[in-house]
């Protein structure tokens, strides 16, 4: 199964992804991950990337085209992969499409603003593992310390709360119009980010194993 995950910033992708690839064990990965990787690692993409990234707006399509690109064609990708926060433009989902790939579903996150406003300020993210907690929604049984590898949680730069709302801005300018794309293509189904964490994975669950059993 080949799966894009959509969703305004902060609507729960990575939390979805990450439970979808366990669940349906293919791999997800996200192109805001992999830039941040690339700042950290101080490569020549995560030099051009930082400027935008930290002002809340979109990296150059070509730069984020040509990292997708490689990550289709690797072999882990074979058996199906869920895209996180790729496509986030029409040039990218055109270039998507040019690559020859069947995406299977679309499914995009629906959270109100106010709401992603709220879950940002509390976002904090493990310096060890990359994994993704939420101060209310998601706490971890220490105070500030990753309950999968111990190390300690920071805030990212991006959470700030006007870059938040630019953000959101970008959203709704450039990346929501992606839904009349794929609604038009028959695969986009929208699913309500929910107050719980496990509500929405089970939202989500549900409309994977719906699609699953259309195609039977
Ligand atoms: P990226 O890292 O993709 O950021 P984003 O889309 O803004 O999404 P987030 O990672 O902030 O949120 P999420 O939807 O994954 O939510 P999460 O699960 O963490 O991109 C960052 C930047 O990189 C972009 O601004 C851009 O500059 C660049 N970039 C990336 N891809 C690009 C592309 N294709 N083209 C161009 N530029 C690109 O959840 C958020 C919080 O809420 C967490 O704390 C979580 O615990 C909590 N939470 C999750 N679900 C729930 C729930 N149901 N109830 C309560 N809390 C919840």
């Amino acid at each position: 199964m080949n799966l894009i995950l959509m969703g305004a910033p902060g609507a729960g992708k990575g939390t979805q992804s990450a439970n979808i690839s366990a669940k349906w064990n293919i791999p997800a990965v996200s192109t805001g991950d992999l830039l941040r990787g690339a700042i950290k690692d101080g490569t020549e993409l995560g030099m051009k990337a930082k400027s935008f990234m930290d002002s809340g707006n979109l990296v150059p399509d070509e730069l984020v085209i040509n990292i997708i690109k490689e990550y289709i064609g690797s072999d882990k990708c074979k058996n199906g992969f869920i895209l996180d926060g790729f496509p986030r433009s029409i040039p990218q989902a055109e270039a998507l499409d040019a690559m020859g790939v069947k995406i299977d579903l679309v499914l995009s996150i629906e959270v109100s603003d106010e709401k992603i406003i709220e879950r940002m300020s509390g976002r904090r993210i493990c310096s060890g593992c990359g994994a993704s907690y939420h101060i209310l929604y998601k706490p971890t049984k220490a105070e500030n310390i990753c309950d999968a590898c111990g190390a300690s949680l920071y805030t990212r730069a991006d959470d700030a709360a006007e870059t938040v709302l630019n953000r959101l801005e970008t959203y709704h300018a450039i990346t929501e119009p992606l839904k009349e794309y794929y609604s038009k293509k028959g695969n986009l189904v929208c699913v309500t980010g929910r107050e719980k964490v496990e509500d929405t994975s089970a939202a989500v669950l549900e409309a994977i194993s719906k699609y699953e059993a259309s195609k039977k």
